[in-house]
């Protein structure tokens, strides 16, 4: 298999679960939004939006709101202590027209930031509990407030940070997961 630092960035990039609170420094961060925002768009959409949160308290008031509504709206029974983004100094919320390639534009650029997030050393993770709870009014008026789109839905966020625990072990591919026509 060839190799090259970008092949590097894609077999070595791991969801990460446990953050140092150590915020980002402000190129980095803004390099690995700059990331998402190249990513490619169906027919060159660009709709795509990215609201980055770095103040805890806002990152708390969020949590609480989704915790609020996976309880309320899915039946979930969660912890006290549940944090959706455990504790990432940053979150990115990618959210997006409600179009055909909304969702696929977002998951792109989510994956972009990932790549580069590591490629810098900033560990990540997809969080996806407000994709699931955006529209429940009380966390739709806080994102209003936070600055999302209100025309948008989300379809993701990433959690960003440095690895505050040990680096997670490579999941295996499981077989069968290509085949080549004849
Ligand atoms: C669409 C999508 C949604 C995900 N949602 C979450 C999530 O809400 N919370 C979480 O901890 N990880 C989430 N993940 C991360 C996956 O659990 C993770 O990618 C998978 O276990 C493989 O691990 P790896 O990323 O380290 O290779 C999500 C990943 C994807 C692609």
């Amino acid at each position: 298999m060839k190799t090259n630092p970008v092949l590097d960035a894609i077999r070595n990039r791991r969801s990460v679960r446990t953050y140092d609170p150590r915020p980002l420094p402000a190129d980095v961060l803004a390099t690995i939004v700059e990331a998402g925002t190249l990513a490619p768009t169906g027919m060159n959409a660009q709709t795509f939006h990215f609201t980055v949160i770095q103040d805890a308290e806002k990152l708390h008031e969020l949590n609480r709101l989704i915790r609020t509504a996976l309880i309320r709206y899915e039946g979930r029974q969660l912890n006290e202590d549940y944090c959706c983004y455990y504790d990432a100094p940053v979150l990115v919320i990618a959210s997006n027209e409600p179009t055909r390639t909304g969702g696929m534009d977002c998951a792109c650029a989510l994956q972009n930031m990932f790549l580069a997030a590591h490629s810098l050393g900033i560990a990540s993770c997809w969080i996806n509990q407000l994709s699931y709870t955006c529209d429940a009014p009380e966390v739709r008026a806080y994102l209003k407030r936070l600055g999302v789109p209100t025309v948008h839905k989300v379809y993701g966020c990433a959690a960003l940070g440095y690895n505050g625990g040990k680096e997670p072990a490579a999941h295996p591919r499981k077989e069968g997961l290509v085949s080549y026509a004849e």
